[in-house]
This record gives C-alpha cells, sequence and structure tokens, in this order.
C-alpha cells in the first residue's frame, strides 16, 4: 500500500495531528487485543509519522517478563498483523520507549508501575503526560482505576481508554460509571468502541452533514425505513468464556450496533465537537421506544457451511455448554418517536455465522406516489436505497432505476457507486490508530459518553427483557445462512424484506 506521503491523490490533503508527549500504559499487556490490535496501531501511527518525538509505551500485566522479552513479543505482534510494511527504523523508534512492569493491581501497596511511570518522565521526557489503555475484563476495570486515582500525579495530564465490554446491563454499567468518577473527570474517560474509529462511520457524519442533498429527505417523508445489518461470517473463534455470558446482544448490538443507529438517526449537531454530537446521540437514543414481544427475534447457529467450509453449530464449539441458550444472532425492530422518524421503522440485525461478512446501513426510500409506467416497465424496478458499505468494499452506493436500452420501456435497478479504494487509492486506517491518535490529542467526538452508554444499556435490557419470558428453540438457523425464520418474518408481517446481498 502507497505511503500516504506518496500518493499524489492525498498531497495536501494530510492533517498534521501530533500529540504532546505522553507515557500510554496498556493493561492486559499479554492479552491478544494488544499483540492484534493495539501495538500494530501503534506501529502504524509511528510509520506515518504521527507520534511525538518523545514517548513511552508500558506493557502491564500481571506475569514477570522482562523490558526485552516483551518488546520482542510486540514485534513479533508487528510483523504479524501490522498494516503497513515492517520498518527496522520504525520499530526501533517504537521500541526505545518500550516498557514493561509487572503489576498486581489488586495489591493496594503496590507502586511498580507509578515509580516507573515517574522514571520514563525523566528519562525520556513524557512530562507526566499518561494515558492507561484497560484492556482487561470488567470486573478488573474498576479495581484498577481506584488503583491509578490513587496514586495520580498533579503533573500533565491523565486519560483512561476503557475497552467493551462496558458491564453487563444497565445497573453493572452504572456501577462501573460511578466507580471511574471517584477518581477521573467525564472528559479524562474514553470508552472505546472501535467502530467509531472506522473511517465509514465517521463519513456517515460527513455525508449527512457535509452535503446539501441527503439532510432534506433524511426523514420520515421521504424514507420507508431503515436496514442495519452487522453481518459476521467467523464464529466465536475460542472466546466462549466471554460470548456464552455476552451473546450476540452485549457482543455488537449494545454497542457497535447502536452507534451506527445513533450515527443515522441523529439531528445534527450544533458543532462537531464532543459534547454537540454525543448530546444528539443520547437524545436520539433516548427516543428509541421499547420494543414489544414480537419485534424481538433471536437465533442460535447449527452446523452448517460458511463459504464453502463446513463449521459447527455454535453448541459444539469448545468451551460452549451443549445446551446452550446464548444468542449468536438478534434481530429487532426499533422504533424512533420523535418528528423525523415517527412510522419509519429502524431493523437492525447482528449475527455470527452468516453467509458473509457485511456491516451495512441500507436507506430505503419511498416508491414514487404515482405508476407513470406500466407494470411491466418496472416490474424489475426496486424503491431507491441508499446504502453506506461500513466493510468489506467500503464505499456508498444509490440505487436508482433506469432504463434498459432498447426500444421497449423495461426499467432496472443500477447503482451509482463511491467506493474508498477507487476514489482515494489508499488503504484505510484501522479504527484503533484514529482512536488512540484522537485520545492523545485529547478529542473524545469518537468515544462514548456515560448517558449515552447508559442509554444503549436500558435498550439492550428492555430488549433482553421481552424475550426472557420464552424459552427460546436452539438452534434455529444453519451457519453460512441469513439467520433464522422468525427475523425474516418479522419484517414480512410489515411487508418488507430483509436485502438480499
Ligand atoms: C468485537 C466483538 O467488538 O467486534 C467481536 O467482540 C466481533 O465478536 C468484532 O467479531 C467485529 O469487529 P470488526 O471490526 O471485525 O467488524
Amino acid at each position: 500500500m502507497a505511503h500516504p506521503a506518496e500518493n499524489p491523490l492525498l498531497e495536501g490533503l494530510r492533517v498534521r495531528r501530533t500529540p504532546e508527549s505522553f507515557a500510554l500504559t496498556i493493561f492486559g499487556a499479554s492479552g491478544d487485543l494488544t499483540q492484534r490490535k493495539l501495538i500494530p496501531a501503534l506501529y502504524s501511527l509511528a510509520y506515518n509519522d504521527y507520534l511525538p518525538d518523545r514517548f513511552a509505551i508500558v506493557g502491564a500485566a500481571r506475569t514477570e517478563l522482562s523490558d526485552e522479552a516483551f518488546r520482542e513479543r510486540m514485534r513479533a505482534a508487528v510483523e504479524a498483523h501490522g498494516r503497513e510494511e515492517f520498518r527496522t527504523d520504525v520499530w526501533e523508534r517504537l521500541a526505545a520507549g518500550m516498557r514493561y512492569v509487572s503489576t498486581d493491581f489488586a495489591d493496594e501497596n503496590e507502586s511498580r508501575l507509578a515509580d516507573r511511570l515517574a522514571e520514563l518522565d525523566d528519562e525520556i521526557g513524557t512530562r507526566g503526560n499518561r494515558v492507561f489503555y484497560l484492556a482487561v475484563p470488567p470486573d478488573a476495570i474498576a479495581t484498577i482505576t481506584t488503583a491509578l486515582g490513587k496514586r495520580r500525579t498533579n503533573a500533565g495530564w491523565t486519560r483512561l481508554i476503557v475497552e467493551k465490554p462496558f458491564g453487563s446491563d444497565l445497573e453493572s454499567a452504572r456501577v462501573l460509571n460511578e466507580r471511574i468518577s471517584r477518581h477521573f473527570r467525564e472528559d479524562e474517560i474514553y470508552r472505546i468502541d472501535h467502530y467509531l474509529g472506522k473511517e465509514t462511520v465517521q463519513n456517515m457524519l460527513v455525508l449527512r452533514f457535509a452535503n446539501g442533498i441527503f439532510e432534506p429527505i433524511w426523514n420520515r417523508q421521504f424514507v420507508d425505513h431503515v436496514q442495519i445489518t452487522v453481518a459476521e461470517a467467523i464464529g466465536i473463534e475460542g472466546r466462549s468464556v466471554f460470548y456464552e455470558q455476552a451473546g450476540a446482544i452485549r457482543d455488537i448490538v449494545q454497542n457497535h450496533l447502536l452507534q451506527l443507529l445513533a450515527l443515522t438517526a441523529m439531528e445534527p449537531p450544533i458543532e462537531f465537537s464532543a459534547e454537540a454530537v454525543r448530546n444528539e446521540k443520547v437524545k436520539v437514543l433516548r427516543a428509541v421506544r421499547t420494543p414489544g414481544p414480537s419485534e424481538v427475534e433471536r437465533g442460535q447457529y447449527a452446523a452448517g457451511y460458511v463459504e464453502g467450509k463446513a463449521v459447527p453449530g455454535y453448541r459444539d464449539e469448545p468451551g460452549v455448554a451443549p445446551d446452550s441458550l446464548t444468542e449468536t444472532y438478534v434481530a429487532a425492530k426499533l422504533s424512533i418517536d420523535n418528528w423525523r422518524w415517527a412510522d419509519t421503522p429502524f431493523y437492525i440485525r447482528a449475527g455470527k455465522r452468516l453467509a458473509r461478512r457485511e456491516t451495512a446501513i441500507a436507506i430505503q426510500f419511498k416508491r414514487v406516489p404515482h405508476p407513470l409506467f406500466g407494470a411491466q416497465a418496472v416490474a424489475g424496478l426496486r424503491p431507491n436505497v441508499l446504502l453506506i458499505h461500513v466493510q468489506p468494499d467500503e464505499g456508498v452506493s444509490l440505487a436508482v432505476g433506469a432504463k434498459v436500452p432498447g426500444q421497449g420501456l423495461t426499467i432496472q435497478n443500477v447503482h451509482m457507486d463511491f467506493l474508498y479504494g477507487g476514489a482515494f487509492r489508499t488503504g484505510l486506517p484501522e479504527a484503533y490508530e484514529r482512536l488512540i491518535l484522537d485520545c492523545l490529542l485529547g478529542d473524545a467526538t469518537l468515544f462514548t459518553r456515560a448517558d449515552e452508554i447508559e442509554e444503549q444499556w436500558a435498550l439492550v435490557d428492555s430488549m433482553i427483557a421481552t424475550w426472557q419470558r420464552e424459552r427460546p428453540v436452539f438452534p434455529n438457523y444453519a451457519a453460512g445462512t441469513w439467520g433464522p425464520a422468525a427475523a425474516d418474518e418479522l419484517l414480512h408481517r410489515d411487508g418488507r424484506s430483509w436485502r438480499r446481498h
């Protein structure tokens, strides 16, 4: 992939964004996320020259490990998962400030990390600026934040990045917010949802609010309904302990999917600032009506074929109970009770082991009011759809009716397409690159605020409550299909159907 500086299409378009010196501590440094996403993202930031001259990256975990052994592991992680080519000079710049601290946060008297960070202030010049990245299970977050809070320094700034899952229901999310707020101000807390770091998700705001043509028709008068799909072909990838507790609703709907919904449905913010954008997202989440029992469907996959490969059913995945009732698929019809969206349903679905990976937002417009062309001419015509391809094949396309060339009159749908790859000829940055850099710069626009996360949980809790009345009959869809029949029914009842792909 071309280095941005070498891509003539991007020349002069890059905005320099260099943070102040900092020390970034990653808790959960031996975990998967650190190796697959966080360190490769930091490498990309270094590669593309976004990091300041002076910075430190500190891995923190219980295991004993030397600085050298930690660097070796992280180097292997960059080589295996990096988006850019591996360059020794870039790696050495990154590795120079890399340290490892073995620490047990349950022990109140332990000060190893604080001491090490103070040393780094002198040695590297990190000036008391601290970012703590909490890539740990939720039950460890409160303990770690309390310990960090007690040893806060007065020099520089301190920021916390908190990974999902943020609680497991409204109550636990509230408790967590409260515990963290004892030591950190809201503007120091960065609750991460990596979907907000995806280029295409940010482009949603640009599409809506930097173009004059969409906003006037972005409402109940012109839009028939909206479909939001987060489909994955992968299964649970060895994460049974987490997934058995979470299921699709907590893993995807509560965070990623509701973020997509909020960005699609929110009102225009008064400015592009963290508070203004998040105020609008919270408002629209608050306007989502509690769905009734017939408006939420769930599923669990049986064995099947995904992309030509035989895969086991969910209950046969290692670590999953043979009679598990955990859902791997959720679909719902959500109504937003406000002036813009009254009577315009938002159908959402998320699932694992579906036919293929696709995250998309489809805005389906109403049909023309008067059928000018004969029934035969319009037989192949479907309503206009603005499709935002979040991934893969990132881009936006608009389906319009066009005349099929020839003497007769037949109308068919064609697509006006914008594809990132074609328009900008550059690879898209990984979401974590954007989000880590934003946090280093103190910009919380793409992070979830306390009240926002609580609204998300309130809605998810209400969805879970609707289905707790009945015991599901699982499994109810074969891996490699588009989910259970009941989810199709959900739309058929309204005379609609899920977009086929
Ligand atoms: C994570 C979920 O948050 O998002 C995973 O825990 C899921 O289950 C992943 O696979 C999807 O992310 P992406 O960026 O691949 O769409």
